[in-house]
């Protein structure tokens, strides 16, 4: 998940937690504030039910009362109401049918002791009951003497049924909440459309310097030191681009001291070492007089590890010299039988002395490629010396070439062939890296091995090309390796 991803999700997050925390803040306020709103309904009307009730005493008929109970039950939800003594003996009652109201003395008893008492709950009949029970202020003469307020005293009894007062409360809650939860929703989606747009530019910023970042680290690692990462930015990602950028500089300046070290020892070799092979082609051509047959020979010894110490820091050179961007490659139009001549030419002897066959017959006279002529000639030239010293005597080093498809920008293929000692399957993706060696097969090399850089040469040189190297071998039994070169360079036009 990327980090923009992250962001917008924990925004969200946090806008919908508040958004759930709030609603349900406001739907428990809403709550409560229809609860008092009910409750207090429901006193007004038991205090009017009450003075109907004092009036009903003082006109000595209590069932005046019905029509207000009937009313009542019908319209909100009353269970009974009932005219009681203090004692709890009721005096005058009506209920829904089914209902039994229970006696309740102790709430009676508390009532009247505290001048009003509220309500209780409670079960009855199966329907759990709110009950009210308010003192009467009114007198009512009875067999056994007067009752009233000063005296034991008459209460009212007004039971409800719960569950629809609930219900009533419930929708006085929506109804209440309604209009804030839309405008809760609304602010919810404004945050939400905000916490994303802020998102979106906050996690903007930080992908463009971290891609910066990642490309920087990317072109060093393909060896472009002088990448940097350009940002004006002033947190740890300025400052993990600073530290970048400082690194790749210190790298750039180590490169460099390699670069002119191996140079300086490279040009510092090549003078006394032309000095070595040059005196051993004058002994040998006899310029200092007749020499010997056993002269002769250690003179061509000499002569050979001289050009191969040449060969080697040529290769030296070369690959400081690619990896440091040093070496043009300027691909043109090359006639590849000339290019493969001189490549194997120095080669030719050394393979009819080790009794290999050194055929480059299939190269087609009149073939070109498009190529630079100093690169692909050592490109080539890598290759056929690798061939030849693994192939045993009575073996063949063969050149040839595959033309890619006319008219497309397809690929022409150089392939390098031996009968040689071949490479284990599982070491071909490692043979182009820098010195590499086939330990499995060092016995059977017929020439002594260099420092194990051809191949990372010929690898950068294909590649300089826009083409690419590969190898198919079996362990015994030989090796190809294939060099394919594009038709077109990159930016020319086509070849004609
Ligand atoms: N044609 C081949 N047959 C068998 N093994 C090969 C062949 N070509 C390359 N190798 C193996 O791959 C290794 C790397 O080859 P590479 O040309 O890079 O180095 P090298 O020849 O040892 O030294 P250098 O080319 O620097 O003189 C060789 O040491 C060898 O083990
Ligand atoms: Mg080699």
């Amino acid at each position: 998940m990327t980090i923009r991803m992250r962001l917008a999700l924990l925004i969200c997050g946090l806008v919908a937690f508040s958004f759930a925390l709030s609603a349900a803040i406001l739907a428990w306020s809403a709550r409560r504030a229809s609860d008092a709103q009910v409750e207090s309904r429901l006193t007004a009307f038991n205090e009017e039910l009450a003075a109907s009730a004092e009036h009903a005493i003082a006109a000595r008929n209590l069932s005046l009362l019905a029509p207000s109970a009937r009313t009542a039950m019908m319209e909100r939800g009353m269970l009974f109401l009932s005219v009681s003594r203090a004692d709890g003996g009721t005096l005058w009652r009506a209920a829904r049918a089914g209902f039994s109201e229970p006696l309740n003395e102790e709430g009676v008893r508390l009532a009247l002791a505290a001048g009003r008492r509220p309500k209780s709950s409670y079960e009855s009949s199966g329907a759990s009951a709110w009950e009210w029970v308010i003192p009467l202020q009114a007198r009512i003469e009875t067999r056994k003497g007067t009752l009233g307020a000063d005296t034991t005293g008459v209460v009212l009894r007004a039971g409800y049924d719960a569950a629809q007062l609930r219900r009533e409360a419930s929708a006085a809650a929506a109804q209440a909440a309604g209009p804030a939860l839309k405008n809760l929703l609304l602010a919810a989606l404004a945050c939400l459309a905000l916490g994303f747009a802020g998102a979106a530019r906050l996690s903007a910023g930080f992908t463009r310097t971290i891609r910066k970042l990642l490309t920087g680290v990317q072109a060093v690692g393909e060896g472009h030191l002088s990448a940097r990462v350009q940002t004006s930015r002033a947190d740890e990602l300025g400052e993990l681009s600073g530290e970048f950028n400082a690194m790749s500089q210190r790298l750039k300046e180590l490169e460099h001291l390699k670069e002119s070290f191996l140079l300086t020892i490279t040009h510092d070799l090549n003078n006394p070492l032309s000095a070595v092979t040059g005196y051993a082609e004058l002994l040998r051509s006899g310029t200092y007089g007749p020499v010997t047959e056993k002269q002769a020979a250690a003179v061509d010894r000499i002569s050979e590890g001289g050009h191969r110490l040449a060969e080697s820091i040529d290769n030296i050179l070369d690959l400081t010299r690619i990896e440091a961007g040093k070496m043009p490659v300027a691909p043109q139009e090359l006639h590849l039988g000339t290019v493969v001549q001189t490549a194997i030419g120095p080669l030719e002897a050394k393979a009819r002395e080790l009794g290999v066959v050194f055929d480059a017959s299939a190269i087609p006279d009149d073939d070109a490629v498009w190529a630079d002529e100093r690169a692909l000639q050592r490109l080539l030239s890598n290759l056929a010396w690798n061939a030849l010293r693994y192939t045993p005597k009575g073996g063949r080093v063969s050149l040839s070439f595959r033309r890619g498809p006319a008219g497309t920008p397809g690929e022409d293929v150089v392939v390098v062939e031996d009968t040689g000692a071949g490479i284990p399957k599982d070491r071909l993706s490692r043979i182009f890296e820098k010195f590499s060696r086939i330990e499995e097969t060092a016995g059977a090399a017929r020439l002594p091995s260099g420092p194990g850089l051809g191949l990372a040469i010929c690898k950068r040189i294909a590649e300089r090309h826009g083409g690419r190297i590969w190898a198919e071998s079996e362990l015994g039994r030989g090796s190809a390796f294939f060099v394919s070169l594009p038709r077109n360079s990159p930016g020319s036009s086509a070849r004609p």
